[in-house]
């Protein structure tokens, strides 16, 4: 090579660009942020337009503790574009009846603690607990003593019964349970196309005692999917995908906060390890197990069979409406 352009220290060029470099970025220092600081000030007033409003509230805090996070753990670009790529697949996988995004929030707790930080039911009434992705609206209306066990083959048969009552112990008349729980193979009738539609889901109203009566089976634990990208997050933090057996419940009555809860068995395996933090201790059950000959006659059945005697305790309230409903898999 002859070309004097490897040869270094030599050009006068080179130390002019030195002494002119400081001066140009000190002139733009108004214009573009040179601190992740600078750059949360400059995004926080970027959306000032929405200054109070709920949608600003959120987004700025969005923002301000998502910067925070990058700051502290110092992400780097290539994990921050494979938290996309997760995202981007989370989404991939998801559809009308498989939510993996609100099975994401569900096993970071997150909802649990919105779940959490929401409720204000009053001492002694009936808590909170996750919706889970499952709930499918519409189902039939089933009159109390009715089964919503359509399968051939759902589980263990189950009557639960009680009343609704207010906080003061008045029976609710016209209250609804709206109820839905999995077979005993723990699947979902709306992610399994061998059950009958709405399988295992129903809504009943109470009786002018507050009373209510529906069969149905036994929960069993089941595990959440754990073929998608929440899978991978859980095998990494070397956690278990398992719910403790539970039964679905959204309790509402006019002039009363509206709660959707679950109730679990007392019985279970995974009662202290709930992939989704849902389980409250006053939301554990004990289902009876009735059998033989003089108690199965005096039930007027021949088959045993688990009872379950609840009360539900609603919160004078507000009444609110769940807007979400998942689909059923269309391919049967
Ligand atoms: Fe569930």
């Amino acid at each position: 090579m002859t070309s004097t352009e490897n040869e270094k220290g030599d050009s006068p060029m080179s130390l002019n660009d030195e002494v002119r470099a400081p001066q140009r970025a000190s002139d733009q220092q108004d214009y573009h942020a040179t601190s992740s600081e600078q750059i949360t000030a400059e995004v926080l007033a970027a959306i000032s337009s929405t200054t109070g409003t709920r949608a600003g509230e959120i987004l700025s805090a969005v923002i301000r503790h998502a910067h925070d996070l990058a700051r502290e753990v110092r992400l780097q670009p290539d994990e921050l574009l494979a938290a996309a790529e997760f995202l981007r697949r989370c989404g991939d996988i998801s559809d009308a009846a498989r939510h993996e995004y609100i099975l994401l929030s569900d096993v970071l707790g997150l909802t649990m603690v919105v779940d959490t930080e929401a409720a204000g039911v009053a001492d002694g009434a009936l808590e909170t607990s996750a919706l889970g992705p499952f709930y499918r609206a519409g189902a039939p209306w089933e009159p109390n003593g009715a089964n919503i066990s359509r399968g051939t083959d759902d589980g263990e048969p189950a009557k639960i019964h009680g009343r609704v009552l207010d906080t003061d112990g008045t029976p609710i008349s016209d209250a609804v349970l709206d109820v839905w729980s999995t077979n005993a193979r723990g699947l979902y009738e709306n992610i399994d196309p061998t059950q009958p539609d709405y399988n295992l889901r129903g809504r009943f109203r109470t009786d002018a005692n507050g009373s209510y009566d529906l069969w149905t089976v036994k929960p069993v634990s089941y595990p959440i999917p754990d073929d998608g990208p929440v899978g991978e997050l859980l095998h990494l933090t070397g956690r278990h995908n398992m719910r403790p057996a539970h039964f679905h419940v959204i309790a509402s009555a006019p002039g009363y906060q509206t709660i959707v809860t679950e109730l679990f068995t007392d019985d279970d395996p995974y009662l202290d390890s709930d992939v989704v933090f849902g389980v409250k201790p006053s939301l554990v059950v004990h289902y009876n197990r009735i059998e033989g000959p003089a108690r199965l006659a005096a039930a007027g059945r021949t088959e045993p069979y688990w009872d379950l005697r609840y009360d539900f305790i609603l919160t004078p309230g507000q009444t609110t409406t769940v807007e979400f409903s998942t689909g059923r898999h269309q391919n049967h």
